[in-house]
């Protein structure tokens, strides 16, 4: 599915599938670090994020969760003196890369922000425009996956009859949902979720957590949020980071009843940050 991120030998791939020990893991990563300029926000951090796992990036503001989270599918690419080192193991490849297609990874790994962004464009085009781009242009297909898609995304009652009318004429809260169908409408495997939301209203919060928990059947999730019971609510493992360093990673359980590090129990009982 990702060869088009990067030609490969069989060698290559033959080699790739006798190394693989933990099947489980979508994405690893490696000493990570990520730099502005000569500023370094994120310090060497390792990790490995489950497939069909729902992942927490909890920390204090500044700490480094929205630089690691744009790493994953190179969004930092688009910041002037942002640069990484170390790797992030994506089905094989480190999408660090120089020579990996970006627009590809992009399609494999998508995003959604904390503001909903649609375009100012119809609720049907939000979701077809990048299709159509990568070239689907049947309009029955196009149908089918606006549907499926507003349907994954607990949205396609809500707008089956107003399909055509714009995007921004939708709620926040139904906006950061069509977001999130845009993003599934391209049949990612990780889906980035930066605080998607914060901007909501608690029925819109409800609505999207319902739907992030969903939609880890057929997807693996990383999720940054300030807010613990969301964590703890959805996450499977939660990585709490201070300072651009990861200072714990577990199973959400066990970092919200058990921290092993004193920072982590005095930030999740919110003592500071
Ligand atoms: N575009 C940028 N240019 C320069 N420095 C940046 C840029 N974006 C972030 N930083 C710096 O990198 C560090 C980490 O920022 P980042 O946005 O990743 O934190 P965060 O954990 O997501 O915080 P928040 O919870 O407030 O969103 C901070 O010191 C920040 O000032
Ligand atoms: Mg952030």
């Amino acid at each position: 599915m990702v060869t088009a991120l990067k030609e490969r030998t069989t060698m290559d791939i033959t080699a790739q599938k006798i190394g693989e020990s933990q099947p489980a893991t979508i994405l690893t990563v490696k000493n990570l670090q990520i730099f502005y300029g000569e500023k370094r926000a994120v310090n060497g951090i390792s990790m490995g994020i489950g497939k069909n796992n729902v992942t927490a990036l909890i920390g204090p503001s500044g700490c480094g969760k929205s630089t690691f989270l744009r790493s994953i599918n190179r969004m930092n690419d688009l910041i002037p003196g942002a640069y990484a080192k170390g790797e992030i193991i994506y089905e094989g490849l480190n999408i660090l890369a120089h020579d990996i297609n970006v627009v590809a990874l992009r399609k494999e790994i998508g995003m959604v922000f904390q503001k909903p962004n649609p375009f100012p464009k119809s609720i049907y085009e939000n979701i077809t425009h990048a299709l159509k781009f990568s070239g689907v242009k049947k309009k029955s297909t196009l149908d089918e996956i606006v549907e499926e898609s507003l349907r994954k995304a607990a949205l396609w009652d809500e707008v089956k009859d107003r399909l055509h009318k714009s995007a921004l004429s939708l709620s926040g809260g139904q906006q950061q949902r069509l977001c999130i169908a845009r993003t599934i409408a391209m049949k990612p495997a990780v889906i980035l979720l930066d605080e998607p939301s914060s901007a909501l209203d608690p029925i819109s919060n409800a609505k999207v957590e319902d739907l992030i928990i969903d939609l880890k059947k057929d997807y693996s999730i990383i999720i940054v949020t300030h807010n613990m019971q969301q964590a703890s609510r959805i996450s499977d493992k939660t990585a709490f980071f201070l300072n651009g360093d990861l200072i714990e990673y577990d199973n959400t359980e066990r970092i919200f009843t058990n921290p092993s590090v004193k920072q982590t129990e005095e930030y999740i009982s919110g003592r500071f940050g």
